[in-house]
């Protein structure tokens, strides 16, 4: 409804995480660069953890993107932790494409231990993605580590990613956990963007809603700080924010969304201001307003990814040389 009043083509705040709209700050280009590595490498499990709607579904779907561009992966994506060990496993196999249905534990695992032995030997690789891991049960992280077992010498055949919330940090750092914890290869973590970033962020949106005026005519510098300090840069809530100030505004008729639209808006949501305001000045974003970024940001990615990437095999390296003069930890 607001769409045609402020000449947008969609609705710029979705709160669903949609890969064409990335905004790839450097911490998202890092977790993306680290689950993709991860995989390429075949470096066997990685994990990436971050605050409630900081962007790691978004990360994964981008992923999983850039996955179905290669025939050689194959990924099962399972986003619901809440279930049996045996359920679970069921789950992983049917999403592989497996018979499933009716199979006790053992014979699951030998379905997917098969499975992934002969796609390994085809030189395939073969993934297991685990989107809300905080939820998994310690029976199920330990199904997982001893999917972590199917490896050769030389390489690790099945590649798991585990994607959730900071208590999944708690988990792995358990005792009981410790050995699932020395298999972890890579482990980065989403944080919610800075004051530049939101300003950024939002523009970035706007741009790739088709917004015909620039970022800041309709969301002016002081509204975006104002944004930033109520969301405290945790998109999800910049979305949810955004999007109200624009059915507000339009309400109101407003041709910009000024900070008392904003500041109604997180008394509705009940948003405690957290964080003071930063008081640097966000920056003019450029002049792109081309609809087709949306198209293209996919396509971004992959060099986006390099940087990221390089820094990552060097760190590798360092870390490679380092462990072999490491003591058990
Ligand atoms: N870098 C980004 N660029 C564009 N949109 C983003 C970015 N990061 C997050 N978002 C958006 O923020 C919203 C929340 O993201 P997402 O659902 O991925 O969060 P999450 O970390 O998985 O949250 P939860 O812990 O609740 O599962 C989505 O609309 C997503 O598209
Ligand atoms: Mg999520």
């Amino acid at each position: 409804m607001y769409k045609s009043f402020y000449s947008l083509k969609r609705n710029p705040f979705e709160i669903t995480p949609d890969p064409s709209f990335l905004f790839p700050t450097r911490r998202h280009n890092e977790a993306l660069a680290s689950l993709y590595y991860g995989v390429r490498r075949h470096k066997g499990f990685v994990v990436l953890t971050g605050e409630v709607g900081t962007g790691k579904t978004l990360v994964l779907r981008c992923l999983l993107q850039l996955f179905k561009q290669n025939n050689d992966v194959a990924y099962a994506y399972i986003f619901n932790g809440r279930l049996s060990p045996v359920e679970f496993l069921q789950y992983v196999a049917s999403d592989f494409g497996l018979p499933a249905s009716g199979k006790n534990k053992g014979e699951l695992l030998l379905e997917l231990g098969g499975y992934v032995i002969s796609r390994a030997q085809r030189k395939l690789t073969t993934v297991l993605v685990v989107d809300e891991a905080h939820h998994l049960s310690a029976d199920i992280l330990e199904e997982i580590r001893l999917l972590t077992n199917l490896e050769t010498a030389h390489d690790k055949l099945l590649q798991i990613l585990l994607v959730g919330q900071p208590e999944l940090d708690d988990k792995l750092d358990s005792v009981g956990l410790r050995q699932l914890k020395q298999r972890i290869a890579l482990r980065s973590r989403l944080e919610p963007l800075d004051a530049n970033e939101t300003r950024g962020y939002i523009e970035r949106r706007l741009q790739l809603a088709g917004s015909s005026s620039l970022g800041h005519e309709l969301f002016p510098i002081e509204t975006i700080a104002d944004i930033y300090q109520h969301s405290r840069g945790i998109p999800r809530l910049i979305n949810t924010i955004c999007e109200n100030a624009l059915i507000a505004g339009y309400a109101r008729q407003a041709r910009r969304i000024t900070p008392d639209i904003i500041d109604d808006i997180a008394v509705d949501f009940r948003l405690g201001v957290v964080h003071q305001l930063h008081a640097e000045e966000p920056k003019v974003m450029g002049e792109e307003t081309d609809f087709r970024l949306a198209a293209k940001t996919l396509l971004d990615l992959v060099s986006h990814l390099q940087k990221p990437l390089d820094e990552l095999e060097r760190r590798q390296a360092v870390t490679t040389r380092a462990s072999k003069h490491e003591p058990y930890i």
